[in-house]
């Protein structure tokens, strides 16, 4: 089993390192700064998270949550995420039970319709324990592959990627592998059980896990936003959202959050515990997720790098001109976004502001030695900045402004990881991950 899991993350992590793009010193036509003496003064032009947009610094609690966390989450989302729309659809859900993990969990997998004739929606792998006495708080993990590679049972509902080519979606049961390419999330083919270890561990220590595949909700690719959930909110006529409105990213996150609105009908989830986490692309999703909805109890983010939790101020590995290369992500993010890849320092925002959004609610980074590409001093430092709010709202922040050596977890309320190796999540991540829900979830 453990081998099977290592190979499949190994599998994983080539894929990563693929479009990780690891230490090219140009990428997209674009120079990626890998000295650390040319990383340019990131302080002097940063935002500060506790001075409002009028100039007025922030004192108390209530001035953060009445005014400046409002003003931020305003800016991440002209600026970078985009917004989501303000109504949600109906709740309207199928589920399906029976018991998973050798009769150990209750399955439950659930179809999350978005819309009215159903051709939107996401399923929800969900395993919690069986000797539960009341609700349970659960991980919930945004997943590239699809569900039934997470735990490789029989009787999985199929999960989503898209053809980008013909731009259909295309559902897999039979078959496992990386089917649809990375381009549109890596197929819903069977085999696996790649999280199988993981599941068994957090049962056991009496958390629930759930999963689902994030191109389920929007693809990942550019022209996306004719297909999945955005889609439902474009103008007539239009095939992309306005410049201040949602990217995939915002999808994938607003995904998050429509499943948190089950979790809160379902009597043996205890919805108000619920943790996510994601790597890479979805390590930015939980970022924002975490960031733009409230109700997330705790975030553990891997390698979210540059757009997530890495200062876009701090020239190191990935920039936003990277990001909103034309051919690389624009899709992403707001259209907005794009405006700042000439100046970051001209942008309202900065990932301290991200991680002060998620305060005081436990939030972990992980990143890893090799992960030049993601920056994960950039990372660090953006936990030391944010490191304000969680002590103005009375949590403890990093505790240090020196970087842990790797291997070494900071598990404070703004937690750090670092482990030694490249980009993604590694087996030890999520014994990490589990040790820090174990102290604050
Ligand atoms: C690319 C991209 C990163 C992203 C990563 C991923 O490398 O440049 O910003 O995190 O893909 O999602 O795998």
């Amino acid at each position: 089993m453990r081998i099977r899991y290592f190979l499949t993350c190994c599998a994983l992590c080539a894929a990563f390192t693929a479009v990780s793009a690891q230490d090219r010193e140009v990428i997209a036509g674009i120079p990626v700064n890998y000295d650390e003496s040319k990383t340019g003064d990131y302080k002097a032009t940063l935002p500060d998270p506790l001075v409002m947009l009028n100039g007025k610094p922030v004192k108390t609690a209530k001035q953060w949550y009445k005014k400046r966390r409002p003003e931020i989450v305003r800016l991440f989302e002209e600026n970078q995420y985009g917004k989501w729309p303000a109504q949600k659809p109906p709740l309207r859900y199928d589920i399906k039970t029976d018991e998973g993990m050798g009769g150990t969990a209750v399955r439950k997998q659930v179809t999350l319709y978005f819309c009215e004739d159903k051709s939107q929606f996401v399923n929800v792998l969900i395993y919690l324990p069986k000797d539960a006495n009341g609700p349970v708080p659960l991980l919930l993990n945004l997943s590239f592959f699809g569900n039934s590679m997470a735990s490789g049972e029989e009787g999985i509902l199929p999960s989503s990627s898209w053809d980008s080519r013909t731009k259909t979606r295309v559902t897999q049961q039979a078959g496992g592998g990386f089917g649809g390419g990375f381009g549109g999330g890596f197929g819903g083919g069977r085999g696996g059980g790649m999280m199988t270890s993981t599941i068994q561990s957090l049962l056991k220590e009496g958390f629930g896990f759930a999963t689902f595949q994030y191109t389920d909700i929007d693809p990942d690719f550019l022209g996306g936003a004719t297909l999945g959930v955005r889609s439902l909110y474009l103008k007539p006529g239009a095939e992309e959202p306005e410049p201040d409105e949602w990217g995939s990213i915002s999808a994938w996150a607003w995904g998050v959050s429509n499943i948190i609105d089950y979790f809160e009908k379902d009597d043996d989830i205890d919805a108000t515990r619920v943790a996510i986490t994601g790597a890479s692309r979805l390590g930015k999703t939980v970022m924002w997720a975490g960031a733009r909805e409230p109700r997330v109890a705790m975030v553990l983010a891997s390698c979210s790098g540059e757009g997530g939790a890495a200062i876009s101020r701090r020239n190191f590995g990935e920039t936003v001109a990277h990001l909103t290369e034309k051919t690389r992500f624009p899709y992403q993010f707001a259209a907005n976004y794009g405006k700042y890849a000439e100046d970051v320092t001209k942008m309202p925002v900065d990932a301290n502001m991200l991680v002060a959004l998620i305060a005081p609610r436990p939030l972990l980074l992980q990143t890893g030695t090799t992960d030049n590409w993601s920056d994960p001093k950039g990372e660090f430092y953006a936990a030391v900045e944010g490191g304000k709010v969680y002590r103005l709202l009375g949590k403890d922040d990093l505790g240090t402004t020196e970087m842990p050596a790797p291997d070494t977890p900071i598990y404070h309320t703004l937690g750090y990881f670092m482990h030694e190796g490249g980009h993604g999540n590694m087996p030890i991540d999520w014994e990490i991950f589990l040790e820090f829900m174990k102290r604050y979830l």
